[in-house]
């Protein structure tokens, strides 16, 4: 059994070979889903459940650290199904056992479970539950990433369960970030997982970040991937994490990035003429042009995700644009979309239905679409080229007659 201290213990358990997580997010490295057992003098607490397909191992290694005590409380940071699936095992098998969670976390694991007669002890920030020589205070963190998130902090160790918060899908069987063998590799899935995760909520982040470095943790034991420590990589988290959350500096130049797809090439040359047209009327803006066939979605998507306006270029395929683009729409960050500049342009043959088909969904997740489209019939002449910088340059004169 493995341990963070003589009274935690951890009872995670592994997943090497997910490839997907939530049906978006891709996962390389597989994950794991981390929980812990607490074991106060008195009484004991399990920290999170686990995924529904794991319950019988995360319950024999949950078995393996009471080492014959009886669990007293089940604390759900999160009802997130990879956490909260083998809850109604859990209660199967220990019916006595208490639920500890926040008020909205209450709700929602009534129907996770579909136990309407399901009664948490209902928490609140700054609450806490004695153990016997050990605390669980309770630390509200909502919106990293679910409304009912909480962390839950042990202060007698300095250790802080962070939930979702600072962790990563990235599978490491020797569980703590000092026994890291693929450092690079779990670089990348930390950011990977932050970008699919955490970025949609930065000023909550940049709220959660405060909390955690007032409490001044050892330990950060998250729900996937390895536990951070201090003399490990706890602080370069905790620097990456502010970084990613902070808002762009007033002064940064503004990123303009243009993202298409090209059967036969005549796109991509309107995405070449277009991006000369923006950068001659701005400069000093960052823009950058992505062919999206050779790309990576996910990348693609926090790209675009982080631009100050973008353009999507797409040929008319089959009445509609083609799926490496739509792949990119369903990256976008809806909550945060709004109000964001961004233009069509495309190839087309004889009905050209891509860029209206593009428009709409945009203007749907309420995204300042911009008018004209800009589209060509088959190959773009001399004359079109420089209707498509034209369309550039006006581009990006709005962008800075819509911000002054
Ligand atoms: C398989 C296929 C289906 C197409 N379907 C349509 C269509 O439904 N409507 C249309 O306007 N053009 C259609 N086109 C024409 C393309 O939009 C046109 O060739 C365009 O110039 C391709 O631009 P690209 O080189 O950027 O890919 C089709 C082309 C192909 C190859
Ligand atoms: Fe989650
Ligand atoms: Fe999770």
């Amino acid at each position: 059994m493995h341990t963070i201290t003589d009274k935690v213990s951890i009872t995670s358990v592994l997943n090497p070979n997910m490839r997907m997580f939530d049906v978006v997010m891709c996962t390389e490295y597989g994950s794991s889903y981390n929980s812990y057992v607490v074991a106060g003098t008195d009484k004991t607490a399990l920290i999170d459940a686990n995924h529904a397909t794991f319950a019988s191992e995360w319950l024999e290694k949950v078995a393996e650290a009471l080492d014959g005590r009886k669990p007293d409380y089940l604390v759900l940071n999160h009802t997130e199904p990879d956490h909260s699936g083998a809850v109604a095992a859990c209660l199967k098998r220990y019916p006595e056992i208490v639920l500890v969670c926040s008020a909205a976390a209450a709700i929602n694991i009534k129907e996770i479970t579909n136990l309407s007669a399901l009664e948490p002890q209902v928490v609140k920030d700054g609450d806490s539950l004695d153990l016997g020589e050990l605390t669980l205070r309770f630390i509200s963190a909502p919106f990293l990433h679910w409304p009912d998130t909480m962390f839950t902090w042990i202060p007698e160790q300095k250790l802080l369960f962070s939930c979702d918060f600072l962790g990563a899908h990235f599978c490491e069987p020797r569980l703590f970030d000092h026994r890291i063998v693929f450092a690079r590799d779990y670089t990348t899935a930390f950011k990977e997982y932050y970008d699919a995760i955490m970025a949609p909520f930065g000023p909550w982040v940049a709220k959660g970040l405060d909390k955690l470095e007032a409490l001044d943790p050892e330990v950060v034991a998250p729900s996937h991937g390895p536990i951070l420590t201090k003399r490990g990589r706890l602080a370069t988290g905790i620097e990456h994490y502010r970084a990613w959350s902070a808002p762009p500096a007033a002064d940064a130049p503004r990123k303009i990035s243009l993202f298409y797809c090209s059967a036969y090439g005549n796109t991509k040359k309107l995405a070449a003429s277009i991006a000369t047209g923006i950068r001659n009327a701005l400069p000093d803006a960052q823009v950058c042009a992505h062919d999206l066939v050779d790309a990576n979605v996910n990348c693609m998507g926090a790209e675009l995700n982080s631009s100050d306006a973008f353009l999507l270029g797409s040929p008319t395929l089959n009445r509609d644009a083609v799926p490496p683009v739509w792949n990119l729409v369903a990256e976008i960050d809806a909550v945060n979309i709004a109000k964001r500049p961004v233009a069509f342009f495309g190839s087309y043959g004889w009905s050209g239905e891509a860029l209206p088909a593009l428009s709409e969904r945009l203007a749907t997740l309420k995204a300042a679409v911009y008018e004209p489209q800009f589209r060509v019939r088959f190959v773009p002449s001399e004359d079109d080229l420089v209707a498509a910088e034209e369309f550039g340059a006006g581009f990006a004169r709005g962008l800075v007659a819509g911000a002054s």
